[in-house]
């Protein structure tokens, strides 16, 4: 394998159904995972605040314009409860994650629900927050509360494409910035895409590699794209990829995002585990090291539908986390208990400063 990829390598690479050029690709990603991050997979107990949300996104089923959707908002002490079970069960690290609100009333609610975390558990817990655009002042509030990371996916590098799947009033500019407004205050942060997105092309899913490097982010979480019947873009869904060739083409991603970015952390998501119940250890496999158990309450997860088809798992989380134990033994990736699991190349770009 070459140790430096261009844009024609990439792009070929995606394109390829060479089973050997495939198969070499994957053993050369997973090779690279061990020797720069190790073999240990970082849990990150997912915990799906509320499904309310401001935002119109063509593709997401919790989208404002779906009237069909029952909206929640999980109290503050059910959510400490869960972070206090989690923090017990030996979860080193939780991301918060919700529909789009920036309302007074709404960062208020999470500033404190931060800090009644923090304090519930010894400050041991390591916070991601995914909580959509927010101003600059909210952003540093979540900070000084107790977050240290933010994911903001920007769904798609190409903002021709990113103008097709959002209202107008939705601006990739805007989402650019809230990316560069994180970096500057000192977070750790994430993006990703959509894989397999109707519109899409290889040469897409090339740069947005390319952008991830460029942006150098910290932290990465991609997945392919699942049509959901109650939205827009759902009428373009005999237009993509099969299930089976957007799920490989999220394992190339992986595995090439880990060849080009080295020392990042790489989520195997939930929508990997949506289009193949292996689907999280196979990523793991080609070069991911992070996974998020759903710790949502099942009486709210079933409201919280972004595409159709995402797995029920157990309400007992204890159980569910046994479970992934037990398939991740099988593939020789071992759960960090109690780490933060933080990304290597945030701590490697703090030692350069
Ligand atoms: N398919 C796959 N991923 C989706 N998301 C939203 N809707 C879908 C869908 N239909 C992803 C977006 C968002 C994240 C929280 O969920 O990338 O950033």
């Amino acid at each position: 394998m070459k140790a430096s990829y261009n844009t024609e390598d990439i792009q070929r690479l995606l394109a390829s159904s060479d089973e050997l050029e495939i198969a070499h690709l994957f053993a050369y990603a997973k090779k690279v995972k061990n020797e720069i991050v190790g073999n240990k997979v970082y849990l990150r107990g997912l915990i799906e605040l509320s499904n309310q949300c401001s935002k119109d996104c063509y593709y997401c089923g919790i989208r404002c314009g779906n009237a069909s959707v029952q909206r929640y908002q999980i109290s503050e002490k059910e959510v400490v409860d869960l972070a206090i079970k989690a923090h017990e069960t030996g979860i080193g690290s939780l991301v918060l994650q919700a529909g789009e609100r920036s309302d007074k009333e709404y960062v208020v609610f999470v500033e404190h629900l931060l800090q009644k975390i923090m304090q519930s558990t010894n400050a041991e817990l390591g916070i991601t927050l995914s909580l959509g655009e927010q101003e600059k002042d909210t952003y540093k509030r979540w900070k000084e509360a107790g977050a240290k990371r933010y994911l903001l996916r920007i769904e798609t590098s190409n903002e021709e494409l990113y103008k097709k799947l959002h209202p107008e009033n939705h601006s990739y500019t805007q989402r650019l910035k809230g990316l560069e407004i994180l970096k500057k205050l000192n977070y750790q942060v994430g993006t990703g895409v959509m894989i397999g997105l109707p519109f899409q092309t290889i040469a897409d899913l090339a740069d947005d590699i390319l952008f991830f490097k460029n942006f150098d982010v910290d932290m990465i979480g991609m997945g392919p794209y699942i049509p959901h019947e109650d939205t827009p873009l759902y009428q373009y869904s005999k237009e993509i990829p099969t299930g089976e060739e957007r799920l490989l083409l999220s394992l190339k991603m992986v595995a090439l995002t880990r060849i080009i970015l080295q020392n990042v952390n790489i989520a195997a998501t939930t929508a990997m585990q949506t289009l193949d119940p292996q689907g999280r250890e196979q990523a793991i496999q080609v070069g991911a090291n992070v996974i998020m158990p759903n710790l949502t309450p099942a009486k709210y997860r079933e409201n919280y539908f972004l595409y159709q088809g995402k797995p029920k798992v157990a309400d007992d989380f204890n159980l569910s986390i046994k479970t992934l134990e037990q398939s991740l033994a099988k593939i020789g990736a071992v759960i960090a208990y109690r780490e933060h699991g933080d990304s290597k190349h945030f701590a490697s770009k703090n030692n350069q400063k």
